[in-house]
């Protein structure tokens, strides 16, 4: 790591924005960072959106707990929908692509109507204001709708990610106690059907809060499906029938600024996942701005984040953010490399796409796969490039600026989490000269400093990450867990917010973050709590013991590595065929979490190392695991030897 940061801080290439693109932009004056009235500063972006009650209070702060534009009643999918129809109501809002090649579009009216439509079906369902929708779907339109229906009658969404697993499913709407399910018969990722509505059963079953399952009919995959699906009477309702004959008439329910708008799940340092909570008022204010000034959002754009909705990506800057901001919005539901390694280049050439924002893995992916298939597509329609969701090292940042952006996209490396809700530290593309692999600087309005333990400012130098005011997106706690929500993120420094991120700065005042500092990791940009993928491989009857770490992986950035104490009854076998052995316990932990949370390397110990306080000795196991401290091995041929090996290191440090 000490290496990887020495080589980050002698970055010193910097890219001005071009002229062409300084003078055009959104934001394209310095001036825009002097933020001194912070509420007046974010009250200017609310006002941009619709209010059917505005505020009387821009902010009401009682650390931790912060309420954004108090006594403001509004909608998110009046936002997202109907405020454009006058202006955009034939504008492309969706174009959408299938991984078979299947192409729908929406205009923003007929977006509107269908959503209109779904909320009139999710009322006749009986969800009411404040009840909670579970989505486990593919990327496809219906999922989009859902969730904008659901902000239409003031009911959070809860999106599952369609990858994991039905356990992981279950456990997400038990907690949230969802009243619907919404899924679909399938969806495709790399030419195979996920059977998404079988998992789903499999996790509905066991969910006595789930009235109803509503089922999108994938079409290009229905008659493959015939068999499988099954549909449970009185529980299970076709999507397209429900629909036929629902009104596209719906009035949005005028819900309070601080009505929550969704949870989203995602992991922590204990092994239960934690939902957090975002709200309305403040939350689309903030997803709005960034999307107006970070991407630069024009009239004229076709703007591509290659998240999935089951991400926090996904809801920000696929639906709230550019659908508030009036944007088109293309969504692509498949994977980069089906039915070729171009599909991206070729997807963005046919609908030129002008905005593309994805993730650092996949970067690192193309330029494996080679520069001479995005240099044989006609790429010419982009104009601004974005990255998120883990640091992006400086060799893909300057492939990505050169092989994709042509040398004449800026680039905008935002960081932010689930819980910022927004991009917090991030270029505005036409004002900061860019350095490859920083995040430059915070956005406007944005208090985000360094500190060490003691809570200091950190002015040229490295600590933790800190934001020190609340801000409008900010998550509002974790869904009936005010405890954990206090601890996690406020105890650390009263007041201020704790990321969980290593960060630097240097001395022009950029960002440079270095991941995080807690025990979650970023496996391709996605957060898995190591607790969770131990309990996991705990919950296996033949494992006693497990300790994971996070070790360097070309393409990933981060991949998995347990250790793992096999219970005697079972140590011979997995003595006699350790391979399949490892794949038994790998399986385990994708049936349990989902394939992402797949270990790549399993290793057998008799022996966890542990300090004399009882620590489990990470870095000693990463070593193991890198092949620093043994010589190359996947498999601890004696797995007595981390012992041995123990002594040595609690020499050292
Ligand atoms: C990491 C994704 C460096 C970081 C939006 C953060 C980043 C975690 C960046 C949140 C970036 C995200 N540079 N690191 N540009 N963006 N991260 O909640 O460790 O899935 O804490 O939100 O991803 O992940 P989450």
């Amino acid at each position: 790591m000490s290496n990887e940061i020495d080589a980050l801080l002698q970055e010193h290439r910097s890219f001005p924005p071009s002229e062409e693109f300084r003078r055009n932009a959104n934001a394209n004056d310095e001036s825009v960072y002097d933020v001194t009235d912070r509420e007046a500063y974010w009250a200017s972006w609310a006002e941009q959106l619709d209010w059917q009650t505005k505020w009387h209070t821009v902010l009401e702060w009682n650390a931790p707990y912060a309420k954004w534009f108090v006594g403001g009643k509004l909608n998110a999918s009046a936002n997202c929908l109907d405020r454009h129809l006058a202006t955009r109501g034939d504008k492309q809002a969706l174009i959408w692509e299938g991984e078979p090649g299947d192409v729908r579009t929406f205009t923003y009216r007929e977006l509107y109507a269908e959503v209109s439509k779904f909320a009139n079906v999710l009322k006749s369902l009986g969800v009411v204001l404040g009840d909670r929708v579970a989505i486990y779907m593919p990327l496809v339109p219906e999922a989009i709708v859902a969730m904008l229906a659901c902000a239409r009658i003031g009911a959070a969404h809860s999106v599952v990610f369609g990858g994991f697993s039905s356990e992981a499913l279950r456990d997400r709407i038990q907690d949230a106690e969802a009243k619907v399910l919404i899924t679909a018969t399938a969806g495709y990722r790399r030419g195979n059907l996920v059977p998404l509505k079988k998992l789903a059963d499999a996790a509905a079953d066991d969910c006595p809060s789930i009235k109803h399952v509503v089922v999108v009919m994938r079409r290009a995959v229905a008659e493959e499906l015939d068999d499988t699906v099954s549909m449970k009477p009185d529980r299970d309702c076709w999507y397209h029938e429900l629909m036929r004959n629902a009104s596209a008439d719906c009035e949005p329910e005028w819900v309070d600024s601080e009505q929550m708008l969704y949870t989203l799940y995602t992991s922590g340092t204990t092994g239960k996942p934690k939902g957090i909570v975002h709200t309305t008022g403040g939350y689309l204010t903030e997803a709005y701005a960034t999307c107006k000034w970070v991407f630069d959002l024009k009239e004229e754009d076709v703007y591509w984040c290659t998240a999935d909705i089951g991400w926090v990506t996904g809801h920000s800057y696929v639906v709230y953010g550019p659908l508030a901001a009036g944007a088109t919005v293309f969504v692509y539901e498949g994977a980069p490399d089906w039915p070729k390694q171009d599909r991206f280049w070729s997807l963005i050439e046919k609908h030129k796409v002008s905005i593309f924002y994805t993730a650092p893995t996949a970067i690192r992916a193309f330029m494996k796969w080679g520069h001479q298939l995005p240099a044989a597509h006609d790429l010419s329609s982009l104009r601004l490039l974005g990255s998120v969701g883990e640091p992006i090292n400086p060799e893909a940042w300057m492939w990505y600026q050169k092989w994709i952006g042509g040398e004449r996209c800026p680039i905008v490396d935002t960081w932010w989490q689930t819980e910022t809700g927004s991009i917090m530290i991030t270029p505005l593309p036409g004002i900061v000269d860019t350095k490859p692999g920083s995040a430059t600087r915070a956005f406007p309005g944005i208090d985000a400093k360094i500190l060490d333990e003691g809570g200091n400012e950190v002015k040229v130098g490295g600590g933790y990450l800190a934001i020190t005011s609340p801000w409008p997106s900010m998550l509002r706690g974790i869904w009936r867990d005010p405890e954990r929500f206090e601890q996690q993120y406020w105890a650390k420094w009263p007041g201020i917010y704790f990321t969980g991120d290593g960060a630097k700065r240097d001395e022009d005042g950029y960002f440079w973050l270095l991941g995080r500092v807690d025990d979650i990791i970023n496996v391709a940009g996605h957060r898995i709590g190591t607790m969770e993928v131990e309990s996991a491989l705990v919950d296996h009857q033949a494992v006693a013991e497990a300790a994971v770490v996070g070790i360097n992986h070309e393409i990933k950035g981060t991949a998995i590595a347990a250790f793992v104490i096999v219970k005697s009854s079972r140590a011979e076998e997995a003595k006699r065929d350790p391979a399949k052995f490892e794949k038994e316990l790998k399986d385990h932990v994708t049936a349990k979490i989902g394939a992402i949370a797949r270990p790549e390397k399993i290793l057998i110990t008799s022996d966890l190392p542990k300090t004399r306080s009882g620590k489990i000795m990470r870095r000693l196991l990463r070593d193991i695991a890198e092949g620093r401290a043994l010589g190359d091995v996947t498999t601890l041929a004696d797995p007595t030897v981390v012992a041995s090996l123990k002594d040595k290191y609690e020499e050292e440090s």
